[in-house]
Order: C-alpha cells, then sequence, then structure tokens
C-alpha cells in the first residue's frame, strides 16, 4: 500500500542492451509495452538489421528482399516472446509499426510488417485488440510513385502508420489497491471519444539527432501518441516497459503520467540522450498537464447544461461519475542516480 512520503514517487530504469534477452526483468512484472521497433525494409534500419544477423546484409546486397524482410522480423521475435514473458495477465502491449515500399531488385513492392507482427503475436498466444490508423498529416500533398499520371503502373503513398494493440490472457483483473488507483486513473470523458478512435492523426516528431553523437534521425514516436496509450491501457504506479527506447517517449509519457518505467535501447550515445531527455522535460511536462487541464475546463465551460458531477481533487465539473476520482498530477522533482530517474509529483501547479 501506498503511504505517507511514497505515496507519489515513480521511478524510471533506462538501460543499455538488446531487448532480445530481458534476464533483469522478472516473468508478469510489467503491465503495459509501448514501444516502435526498427521498421523491417525501410533503409535507414538496415544497418540496425544487419548488425543483429549478418545474414541480413548479405540479403540486401544480393538484392533478395523476401529473405532479407523474414530475417528482419527473426530478429524482432524473440522480443515479442520476452514482452509476453514479463507482461502481467491482462497486460497490453501497444506496437508501432509502418510498412514498407521499396524496390531492390526488379519491382517495387511493399513489405507489411504490420500484418507480419499481428501474426506473430498470434503464434505467440497474444489475443489482438482493435487497432488504430495513425495518419499522419504531410506537408508535400503532391507527391506520388511509378508512372506519374498515367495508369496503371502508379502507386498509393503509404502516409500513415498501424498501432496494433495486444492483450496477454484476457480482461485485467484489479485488486482493492488498484481499484482506487484506477478510478484515479480515469480520462475526461471528451478524451475517451477521440482517444479511443480507431484513427489518429497526429503530427510526426522532429528527428533530427544530430547533436546526440548518434544516428542522424530518430524514428521517434511523438509524445502525445505515448501519453495517450499509456493512459488508455494503464493505471497509475503500473510499469509501463519500452524494449526498443529510442530517444526515451515512452518512459516521458510514463513519468508523465505517474507510471513507472523500463526502457532498453542498444545505442549507448542514444540511451544518455534519453535519460537526458527524460531529466530536463519537467517544465514541458507542467505545461503539457495544465494544458490538458485548462482544455478539460474550457470544454466544461462551453456546455450548454450544467453538469451534474463535480472532481473531488480538481473541482471542476466533469460529464461522469467515473471521472470524479481522477486526478493529474504535476511533477515537483525529478533526482538522477546511476540505478534509475526518481520523480515526485504533486496535485499544486508548480
Ligand atoms: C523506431 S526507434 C524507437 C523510437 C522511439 N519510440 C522514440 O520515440 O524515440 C527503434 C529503436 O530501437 C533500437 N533498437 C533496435 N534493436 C534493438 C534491440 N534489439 N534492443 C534494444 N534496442 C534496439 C534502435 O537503436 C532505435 O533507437
Amino acid at each position: 500500500m501506498l503511504s505517507g512520503m511514497e505515496e507519489y514517487r515513480t521511478k524510471h530504469h533506462l538501460k543499455k542492451q538488446s531487448s532480445q534477452e530481458m534476464p533483469d526483468i522478472p516473468d508478469g512484472s510489467v503491465n503495459l509495452v509501448v514501444t516502435s521497433p526498427p521498421y523491417p525494409m525501410i533503409e535507414m534500419w538496415d544497418h540496425v538489421f544487419a548488425s543483429l544477423d549478418p545474414k541480413i546484409g548479405k540479403a540486401l546486397a544480393q538484392k533478395d528482399g523476401e529473405l532479407a524482410f523474414d530475417l528482419m522480423h527473426k530478429t524482432l521475435l524473440p522480443v515479442w516472446q520476452e514482452i509476453y514473458r514479463v507482461l502481467s495477465p491482462g497486460g497490453i502491449a501497444c506496437i508501432n509499426i509502418g510498412d514498407a515500399t521499396r524496390k531492390l531488385s526488379d519491382d517495387f513492392r511493399l513489405y507489411n510488417s504490420h500484418s507480419r507482427i499481428s501474426q506473430d503475436f498470434a503464434r505467440i498466444g497474444f489475443q489482438q485488440l482493435p487497432g488504430i490508423i495513425w495518419q499522419k498529416p504531410t506537408n508535400s500533398p503532391n507527391k506520388f510513385m511509378g508512372s506519374g499520371m498515367l495508369p496503371s503502373n502508379a502507386y498509393v503513398t503509404l502516409e500513415h502508420e498501424h498501432i496494433l494493440i495486444f492483450r496477454k490472457s484476457g480482461k485485467r483483473v484489479f485488486s482493492n489497491r488498484e481499484n482506487h488507483l484506477r478510478r484515479e486513473s480515469a480520462f475526461f470523458w471528451e478524451e475517451r471519444n477521440r482517444w479511443f478512435s480507431d484513427q489518429w492523426a497526429i503530427k510526426g516528431e522532429g528527428q533530427s539527432l544530430k547533436a546526440s553523437g548518434t544516428r542522424e534521425r530518430s524514428g521517434a514516436f511523438p509524445f502525445e501518441l505515448a501519453y495517450r496509450l499509456v493512459n488508455m491501457f494503464s493505471i497509475k504506479y503500473d510499469t509501463v516497459l519500452d524494449p526498443f527506447l529510442g530517444t526515451g517517449t515512452t518512459c516521458l509519457a510514463a513519468l508523465a503520467s505517474e507510471r513507472h518505467s523500463i526502457g532498453l535501447e542498444i545505442d549507448a550515445a542514444l540511451m544518455n540522450y534519453a535519460r537526458k531527455r527524460i531529466t530536463t522535460s519537467v517544465d514541458l511536462i507542467n505545461s503539457f498537464i495544465a494544458n490538458r487541464l485548462a482544455s478539460h475546463e474550457k470544454f466544461v465551460n462551453n456546455g450548454l447544461k450544467e453538469l451534474k458531477y463535480r472532481n473531488l481533487h480538481h473541482g471542476f465539473p466533469v460529464m461522469t461519475k467515473q471521472e470524479v476520482d481522477l486526478v493529474v498530477r504535476y511533477v515537483s522533482g525529478v533526482s538522477a542516480s546511476d540505478i534509475g530517474v526518481k520523480v515526485t509529483y504533486s496535485v499544486d501547479p508548480p
């Protein structure tokens, strides 16, 4: 039971290691996974896959796209199996993945990673839940591939990615203590309507990593995307894992949502970048939280009718009884040590 000084505190462990094995993470100790692996057959990830299996480099050099695609997914498989082991019953895995289009030998073709990952997860024993199409608004609507204005060898442009959602072992069952935290972790009625749509239009994240001492582009997903998933599929003081940490967006979203987190990353420079990011983003997180609360107030104040319910912690009206105990706390302190990052929270604005 959380009490006294320990009440509002989370821990975040970032580790440089390959997530193909996670020996330090006990079975059933993680409640949610939010992640995005390197994307098979997208050129920027070729060297990462080739470093995990040299046969991939050879297959690419021989322009055998089918084989390279298969081998790339085989390097991801042990990570998916580890995710299944470390998730608790009812735990959720959200996998952000983009399909690839590429011309390696003669023919331009689609490499369908989202269906391959869905099949691999099903074989491991996960149940697939309805997923989300992430539409990335584009600044270049006129780009086209193939034969231009002439049929029939023109190709549809991929302007979306998938967020695949899987569950381990049926619906989660909550203990008494968890039931209390679950009510505190509720989201607003108007957020539910937006977040549980199967199509999200969220602008992509800035990708430049030039100052970080690692590769040039990060492949990062937006904070908003990770924040929604963390709040939709976990409760406060749960543990959220990202086995492909990158710039640390999932850990940042977990931190901002009063969840513990674990992040694994094979690139040491990137891991240090992520650590720095999560220890220096308090102001950004607090302004995100202030905006979230302000949007809710705007929503309820613009309503036409008097609302029946009032939130216990924030005092503003809410649409439903389920939002009465909801509490969104600000980050009041972050301290980093060798073993991780510790965070404290307060309901009062900084
Ligand atoms: C698509 S990026 C993740 C981006 C992340 N979601 C973010 O917001 O920054 C995938 C990351 O996984 C890392 N990676 C690839 N294979 C890995 C492995 N086997 N174990 C741990 N990290 C790995 C890559 O270095 C890369 O940073």
